[in-house]
C-alpha cells in the first residue's frame, strides 16, 4: 500500500514539474511540429522609438509569427525590468534571455569592449558594423564564455553629441571644468580627463534626474536617447561632435542558447537576424528624425563645428590612442583602423 502511495505522489510530482517546465524559457513542452512552448525576456534601458527597442520589436514579431506563437518575446524597455547596474548579472543567471547593451558598460569585463569609445574612429553606421562583424569584433563579443554569455550580432546606435547647461562648446577649451556623466569605461574618463573635464558614470535611468538636479553639467549621447529621454528638457547647449558612439550587441546566456531544440533555435536564431537586419537599418533614419524633433522643440541650443574645430578635437584626443593601446591592443587598433577605411 505504501508503495501504491509512493509511486502516486511521484507521478503527482512528476506531472507538476512538467507542467512547470512548460513555462520555462528554452526548456518547454514541444508541439506536433517540435517547437517548444517558450517565453523569452528581452530587457534593456532605453524608449521604444529608438533603434534598440525598434529591433527588438522585429524580432518578437518575427519569432512570435514563424512560432505560432508558441513562443512568446516580452520585451522591457525603459529599465522596467532591470537596468545597467543588474541586466548582465541576470542574463548571466538566465532571469533574462537577451540585452543589447552599450558595449562601452561592459569595459569590466574585457577592456576591448572600449572601441566605441576611441575618439573619431568611425565615421559612420557602417564602419562600425564591419568591424563588429569581422574576426577581431566577433572574438570580443565572444569574450564573455566563461561567464556562460554569448555576444550574437552587433546592433548599432550611432555617433554621440556632447549636451551640458553651462556653455556653448567650441574648443576642447570649452570642456575645462566642466563634469559629465558618461556610459562607463576608462577612455571615457580618459577623453574627459583629457579635455580638463571631469566625469562620472551614472546609470542610463537616472541620467535626466542628474542633469536635471546639477549632479553633473552634461553628457554624451546619440540624436535618439537625448529626443526620446528629452535630456534636452533639461540641458541648454548641444555640439554635434560624433566624437565617440553608441553601439550595442545583443547577447544571450549560453544555457538557454544551447537547451533550445533545432526547430527551436531555428526560428529564435532568424528571429535575432530579423531584429539585427532591422536594428541595422533603423539606426541612422531614427537619429536624424531624432535631430529634427530636437530642433523643434527648441528647447537646447546647438551648434555644429566647422571642420577646423573638428580637427582641433581630433588632435587633443589623439594621445588617448597611445595610451590605451596596450590595454585594447594593437590588432584591435588595427582591425578597427582597416573598417574605417583608414
Ligand atoms: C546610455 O547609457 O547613455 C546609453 O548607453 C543607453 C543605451 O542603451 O543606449
Amino acid at each position: 500500500m505504501k508503495k501504491v502511495t509512493l509511486l502516486l505522489f511521484l507521478l503527482m510530482v512528476g506531472f507538476v514539474l512538467a507542467a512547470c517546465g512548460s513555462e520555462e524559457s528554452g526548456g518547454g513542452s514541444e508541439s506536433a511540429d517540435g517547437v517548444q512552448e517558450t517565453t523569452i525576456k528581452f530587457s534593456h534601458v532605453v524608449a521604444e522609438n529608438t533603434p534598440k527597442h525598434q529591433g527588438a520589436l522585429a524580432m518578437k514579431e518575427y519569432i512570435e509569427a514563424e512560432s505560432d506563437g508558441k513562443i512568446t518575446v516580452e520585451i522591457y524597455p525603459n529599465s522596467s525590468l532591470f537596468g545597467d547596474q543588474d541586466e548582465y548579472q541576470n542574463l548571466v543567471s538566465n532571469n533574462v534571455q537577451f540585452i543589447a547593451p552599450d558595449l562601452s558598460k561592459f569595459v569590466g569585463n574585457n577592456p576591448q569592449f572600449n572601441v566605441p569609445s576611441l575618439p573619431f574612429l568611425f565615421d559612420n553606421d557602417d564602419e562600425a558594423i564591419a568591424f563588429w562583424d569581422g574576426e577581431k569584433g566577433t572574438e570580443i563579443l565572444g569574450s564573455l564564455e566563461a561567464d556562460g554569455v554569448l555576444g550574437l550580432k552587433m546592433w548599432p546606435n550611432g555617433g554621440k553629441h556632447v549636451t551640458n547647461n553651462e556653455r556653448a562648446i567650441t574648443s576642447p577649451a570649452d570642456f575645462k571644468g566642466l563634469k559629465f556623466r558618461t556610459q562607463g569605461g576608462q577612455v571615457l574618463e580618459a577623453v574627459y580627463s583629457t579635455l580638463g573635464a571631469g566625469s562620472e558614470s551614472i546609470p542610463f535611468s537616472e541620467l535626466y534626474t542628474a542633469l536635471d538636479q546639477g549632479v553633473v553639467d552634461g553628457q554624451e549621447n546619440t540624436f535618439s536617447n537625448i529626443e526620446s529621454k528629452k535630456f534636452d528638457e533639461v540641458q541648454e547647449f548641444m555640439t554635434i561632435m560624433n566624437h565617440t558612439r553608441v553601439d550595442y550587441a545583443i547577447f544571450t546566456n549560453t544555457e538557454f542558447w544551447e537547451g533550445m531544440n533545432e526547430e527551436t533555435k531555428a526560428i529564435v536564431e532568424a528571429g535575432v537576424e530579423e531584429g539585427t537586419k532591422v536594428a541595422r537599418e533603423e539606426a541612422l533614419t531614427l537619429n536624424e528624425k531624432a535631430l529634427e524633433l530636437i530642433k523643434e522643440r527648441g528647447e537646447i541650443e546647438i551648434t555644429e563645428l566647422t571642420p577646423e574645430q573638428v580637427e582641433e578635437f581630433k588632435t587633443a584626443l589623439e594621445p588617448i590612442y597611445e595610451e590605451f593601446e596596450e590595454e585594447i591592443g594593437a590588432d584591435v587598433y588595427e582591425a578597427a583602423r582597416e573598417a574605417a577605411g583608414e
